[in-house]
């Protein structure tokens, strides 16, 4: 097995093949046959990675996706790896560690489900994550942290306290949160839910690790955070910071970026300072929840990283504690096997390990059991939720709101002949559509939410196509509508940051074989370091955000009334908007009437059943 990894490698730096380079085995022909029918290579890694004394792999914001990214359109590929190939890596990893006599940490800083058919496509009856998280503990991950999609909803935290966490490989910590439990007597009683700190031994070095999230982080009032200001004043905390240690290990739900108001990492780390015993120990932080790649100074001796989303991206850190001034290294790696290969090149193994071929099956197996690779129909090209203009043929909104909404309600609304004007909100999609095979993980991954459709009949027309305007510029009308999911401005604006506007045909297979993807600027408030980034890319166009509201093509000849039709659960604000714009009271969320059984996240399933096969 190693000789062919090799060649294949070689193969990719010189020869310009047209197919994916490294094959998995035979266990997984679909996924083989699928991205060599793409006609795509990735390009290796630019350079060994440097090692510390003391090195961690970091993952963040998983949600789900330990599938990978399986589409052909770029970039989707660089993000190609598995949860299996993962924990080969990892495997060889620690035996590179532990080769060179150096230690090596993996740590994950939360939100693991919501995203995918794996968390999201569970039968009734079932808990989101239960299943797909049983993989995640069988890598060694020594530190874990809980994020916000942790906390959404009572059932998926308690049933992470009651099976999650006891059986995660290491700790599973959280600092800061409390979840309130029955006592068998009945009674309840609030516990941690995980450990509140650990104290461990690399082997070389004495750890003290914390995990925390952002305050606010829950609504729920069984599960409670605690703001970091008041956690660290807890003698709980400042005695574990009293203990003398090596080093401090922060994994947590907080993005590094220190400018944003969630960020409280300095708060920490002036209070591990305040302490003079700890003025010079290394601080290492790892957060998370803002999607992004991303690396920050605190000030001397304390590093913050930042690796994306989805599964798209492993970091690497590499630190010398001992040395006179700590020295440190980091690294993006694009998540996929090359990458993974490539870092192991110097590695007499082949490269899946049985436990990482066990996660593929096993993954596969529950993709069989969720019904997640049932097909609906053929894509005809890919659909974007942040295109750079949300009405045009690269945005999924038009073919959501115009195209799919009217063949899915036809089914049984009975009220296609009536003109009408359709208010979505940005919230109701979640992920792009590529082209190709449009599965139920597809649907699961791209529009999971059951959102159910209401209407008013006969709305004044003249009125009714003023509404999503208004609701644009009035983002707070007569209520707060619900916040959804971590479809957040932060990604955008980074890779808007972070790249500069470069097109980029999907699926081109370009000259000098630079294919596109992140290229990351963040040395700014990384000094002394190099590049972030594993694998050279030309950058991706950034994501724009589209209006939080987006109303449907209007009918050709404007009629006098139509339905206005729209989302249930914005019915507050729509009703707010049309008692504005016609001066009255007229209009009650009691009287908005359902317009079809068909849930949204039903849409995109029925519209391929009948177009797209
Ligand atoms: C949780 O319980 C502790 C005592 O066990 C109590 O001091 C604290 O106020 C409780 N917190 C909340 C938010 O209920
Ligand atoms: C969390 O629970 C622990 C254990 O019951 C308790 O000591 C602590 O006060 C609680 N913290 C909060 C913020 O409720
Ligand atoms: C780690 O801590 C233990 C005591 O908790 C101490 O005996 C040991 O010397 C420490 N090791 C290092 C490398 O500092
Ligand atoms: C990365 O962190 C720096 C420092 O806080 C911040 O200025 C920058 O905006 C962050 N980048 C992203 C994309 O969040
Ligand atoms: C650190 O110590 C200073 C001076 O004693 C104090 O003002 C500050 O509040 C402390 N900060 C933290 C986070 O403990
Ligand atoms: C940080 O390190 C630099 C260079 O070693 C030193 O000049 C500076 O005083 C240090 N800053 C603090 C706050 O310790
Ligand atoms: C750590 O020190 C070794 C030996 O001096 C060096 O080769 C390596 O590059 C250093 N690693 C980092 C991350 O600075
Ligand atoms: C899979 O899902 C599709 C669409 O919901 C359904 O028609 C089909 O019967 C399902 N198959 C199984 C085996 O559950
Ligand atoms: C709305 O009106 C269009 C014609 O303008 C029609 O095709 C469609 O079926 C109607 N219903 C929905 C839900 O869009
Ligand atoms: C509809 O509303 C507009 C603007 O408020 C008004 O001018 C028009 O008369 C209304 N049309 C009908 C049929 O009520
Ligand atoms: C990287 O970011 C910094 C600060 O935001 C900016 O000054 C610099 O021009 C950027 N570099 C590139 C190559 O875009
Ligand atoms: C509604 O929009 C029309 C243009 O389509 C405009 O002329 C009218 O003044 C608007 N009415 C209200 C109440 O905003
Ligand atoms: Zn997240
Ligand atoms: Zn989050």
């Amino acid at each position: 097995m190693f000789l062919p990894l090799v060649l294949a490698l070689v193969g990719v730096a010189t020869a310009y093949p047209n197919h994916f380079p490294q094959s998995r085995e035979a266990h997984d022909p679909d996924r083989v046959e699928q991205l060599e029918r793409s006609q795509f290579f990735l390009r290796p890694p630019e350079s060994d990675l440097v090692w510390g004394d003391l090195n961690v792999l970091h993952t963040t914001d998983i949600h789900g996706w330990l599938l990978g990214h399986q589409k052909a359109s770029w970039p989707e590929p660089n993000y190609s790896g598995d949860l299996g190939d993962f924990a080969s890596f990892v495997t060889h990893m620690k035996q590179q560690a532990k080769d060179k006599g150096v230690d090596l940490l993996l740590v994950d800083s939360g939100d693991i489900h919501d995203g995918t058919g794996l968390s999201d496509g569970y039968p009734p009856g079932d808990v989101d994550g239960h299943e797909s998280n049983k993989f995640l503990r069988q890598l060694p991950y020594d530190v874990m942290s809980i994020g916000n999609h942790e906390l959404e909803q009572y059932e998926v935290a308690y049933d992470m306290y009651m099976s999650f966490i006891p059986n995660v490989h290491r700790y599973y910590l959280s600092s800061n949160v409390n979840i309130t439990i029955l006592q068998p007597s009945g009674k309840p009683q609030n516990v941690t839910f995980g450990k509140q700190y650990a104290r461990f031994t690399t082997g070389k070095y004495n750890v003290t690790a914390f995990g925390v999230i952002y305050n606010n982080a829950s609504k729920d009032k069984r599960l409670i955070v605690q703001p970091v200001e008041d956690m660290i004043k807890e003698p709980w905390f400042t005695s574990a910071i009293a203990e003398k240690t090596d080093v401090f290990l922060l994994v947590g739900h907080i993005p590094v970026a220190y400018e944003l108001p969630e960020s409280k990492w300095q708060k920490i780390v002036e209070a591990i300072r305040n302490n003079t015993q700890n003025k010079n120990t290394p601080i290492l932080i790892f957060g998370g929840h803002s999607h992004v790649r991303n690396c920050t100074k605190y000030g001397n001796d304390t590093m913050a990283l930042q690796s994306g989303r989805y599964m798209d991206t492993i970091e690497t850190l590499g630190a010398n504690l001992t040395s006179p001034t700590f020295n440190f290294s980091r690294r993006y790696l694009d998540q996929n096997r090359v990458t993974y290969q490539y870092h192991i090149r110097d590695m007499n193994v082949s490269f899946d390990t049985p436990e990482g071929l066990s996660i593929a099956k096993g993954l596969a197996d529950l993709a069989d059991r969720y019904n997640l690779t049932y097909q609906y129909g053929m894509a005809p090209k890919d659909y974007l939720v942040f295109p750079k203009d949300w009405k045009s043929k690269e945005s999924i909104w038009p073919l959501f709101i115009d195209k799919a909404l009217p063949v899915a309600l036809a089914t049984d609304s009975g009220r296609a002949n009536i003109p009408n004007i359709t208010i979505m909100n940005n919230g109701v999609l979640r992920y792009n559509i590529f082209k190709g095979p449009f599965t139920q993980n597809d649907q699961i991954t791209a529009s999971p939410y059951p959102d159910v459709i209401a209407y008013f009949p006969d709305v004044n027309f003249t009125v009714a196509n003023n509404v999503t305007a208004w609701l644009n510029t009035h983002p707070t009308p007569c209520s707060n509508l619900r916040k959804r999911g971590d479809i957040d401005a932060h990604y955008p604006i980074w890779l808007e940051k972070a790249t500069s506007h470069v097109s980029l045909g999907h699926q081109e297979v370009l000259t000098d074989y630079m294919t596109p993807g992140y290229v990351t600027n963040d040395t700014s408030t990384c000094p002394d370091t190099i590049k972030g980034d594993d694998t050279l890319h030309y950058p991706i166009d950034p994501d724009v955000f589209p209006p939080h509201y987006m109303n449907s093509t209007l009918p050709p000849n404007p009629p006098r009334t139509v339905d206005l039709i729209f989302l249930n659960y914005t019915v507050k604000n729509v009703v707010c908007a049309l008692n504005k714009l016609t001066n009255s009271s007229q209009y009650n969320a009691k009287n908005a009437k359902l317009y079809s059984n068909v849930t949204t996240n039903q849409v995109f399933g029925l519209y391929a059943l009948a177009k797209w096969n």
